[in-house]
């Protein structure tokens, strides 16, 4: 394992991704991290990241200064660079030309760090402050036009940093720097999907042991690939339950349950909860509130389940993902919005939950997912949330309401994936906001709703784009859904990113 020491940055979990890119688990944890803690988990490397403040400001983050002297190799980037440097001696100055961007850098290449990378090359800078001074026993290895310590080693002491940001793509030889770095550390590239599948269910099976399990399945990838390792390290004492709470698109419920009795050999409940869901969101427009109250009702489901289908199960199988834990609140990050199966959770839930992708991005997913042999459709399907239309009708949910999105959203998603751009989409559908508008069809005045088409692309959900839908399927998407579904007169297209916006609306 390589931890990666979080200073409240922007790319924490892009470390740690570009770390198990080399084939190297890696994990992020807060800055408030002990050195007995760190020495407890026995990682193989440690990697100090960036963050927003100065080291010169009160109350600025800083470690546990017994971590340094734990023998552990270290590379610190941007702001971790700064408190290499800071606590081990060097000078960290305020200067007049913070860099940001893109910035011509020039590297040492006969350096451990930066060995075979050229000499002259761009990388991508964000800071004010810089290192103008290393600590003794530390080599310079690198400058920019500033002429300050851009990058720095103590190759004997395992410790290593640079200004810039290696994990951005904006920095072509960034992934280069984290392999010179995992080597030098020691940290063999041994992190597969397959040694992923091995490692999960032997820790599945130590968990539950021959106790019953139940398994909320919602027919994404995520809930699939969590059945799937369960199925392989339990067999049949696994019972999987498909809840159709009424927010789920058009012929969805018909396409999960096919797709799972044709793949998947495994016991499968379908409970049809709609008027329970509907009733317990009447009169709701907060969005979490609504998010509360469907985490809620799908336990009550699941309880309901285990006690009639599943041996009155007491473990309960959710495909969390590791952006799932993040963005609800962990650690050190806020709450963005409660994900309906970890901040959506009620605080009288009994089951235990056994939740093997808890640690994993969607595109790791999908690669077990693969090697378990699940069909691509399942695989590549794009991620639709537990709280399904609920959170993208604004405003109150009603079957009316429901409908009417459904009927736009199934437009939208046929016409995109006509044009063929269904795979690079991350995500795609559409939105009812809670707004109306005037237009003028056939002669006649009409006050009708808008929908709003949400399209977006990205590598993990933690950060997208908008894509950019070619106008003309655009333009066939409007004709279409103001056509085609009665009430709605107008259609937007939303050209947020997030940050600042997030993928789904509520
Ligand atoms: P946001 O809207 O936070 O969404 O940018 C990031 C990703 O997570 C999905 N999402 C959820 N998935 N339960 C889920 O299973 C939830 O409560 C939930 N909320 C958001 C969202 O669709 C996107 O893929």
């Amino acid at each position: 394992t390589v931890l990666v020491v979080d200073f409240g940055a922007q790319y924490a979990q892009v470390i740690a991704r570009r770390v198990r890119e080399a084939h190297v688990y890696s994990e992020i944890v807060g800055h408030d991290i002990t050195a007995e803690e760190v020495a407890a988990r026995k990682p193989k490397g440690l990697i100090l990241s960036g963050g927003p403040k100065s080291v010169h400001v009160e109350g600025a983050p800083t470690i546990d200064p017994g971590i340094l002297e734990l023998g552990i190799p270290t590379l610190g980037i941007c702001y971790g660079h700064q408190v290499i440097a800071q606590a081990l001696g060097g000078t960290v100055a305020r200067t007049d030309n913070p860099e940001f961007g893109r910035t011509d850098f020039r590297g040492d290449p006969s350096s451990t760090l930066l060995a075979d990378q050229p000499e002259a090359q761009t990388v991508w800078m964000s800071h004010r402050d810089a290192v103008s001074e290393v600590p003794e026993g530390f080599t310079a290895i690198g400058t920019t036009t500033g002429g300050q310590v851009a990058a720095m080693e103590a190759p004997e002491k395992g410790i290593f940093s640079v200004q810039y940001h290696p994990e951005v793509s904006h920095t072509p030889h960034g992934q280069d720097v984290i392999k010179s770095f995992l080597h030098a550390a020691g940290a063999h590239p041994s992190w597969t999907a397959f040694n992923v599948i091995e490692e999960s269910v032997e820790a599945i099976r130590a968990q539950v042991g021959d106790a019953e399990v139940l398994c909320g399945l919602s027919g994404g990838v995520d809930s699939a690939v969590a059945a799937a390792l369960v199925h392989r390290a339990i067999g049949d004492k696994l019972t999987c339950v498909f809840v159709d709470h009424g927010l789920l698109r058009h012929g969805e419920a018909e396409q999960v349950q096919e797709a799972f009795g044709e793949h998947f050999d495994v016991n499968l409940v379908t409970v049809k909860a709609a008027d329970q869901f509907l009733e317990h969101l009447a009169g709701v427009t907060e969005p979490e509130e609504k998010r509360k109250i469907i985490g809620r009702e799908f336990i009550r489901v699941f309880e309901q389940a285990a006690r009639e289908h599943a041996g009155d199960a007491k473990y309960l199988v959710q495909g969390t993902l590791y952006p799932d834990v993040i963005e609800s609140g962990h650690g050190s990050a806020s709450t963005i919005k409660s994900h309906h199966n970890v901040g959506g959770l009620p605080d009288d839930m009994e089951f235990d939950l056994v939740e093997p992708l808890r640690w994993l991005f969607k595109d790791e997913v999908r690669k077990v997912g693969e090697e378990l042999g699940l069909p691509e459709e399942m695989v590549w399907r794009q991620p639709f949330p537990g709280p399904g239309l609920g959170v993208r009708i604004i405003g109150e949910v009603t079957g009316e309401r429901l409908d009417l999105l459904r009927a736009a959203d199934r437009i939208v998603l046929a016409e995109l994936k006509r044009a063929g751009l269904e795979r690079e989409i991350w995500q795609s559908f559409a939105v009812l906001p809670a707004i109306r508008s005037v237009g003028v069809q056939g002669d006649e005045r009409t006050y009708g709703h808008p929908i709003i088409i949400r399209a977006v692309t990205s590598e993990d959900a933690m950060t997208a784009d908008f894509a950019r839908i070619p106008y003309d399927v655009l333009e066939r998407i409007a004709t279409r859904v103001i056509n085609e579904v009665d009430g709605i007169n107008r259609v937007a297209y939303d050209v947020t990113s997030k940050p600042p916006g997030t993928i789904e609306w509520e």
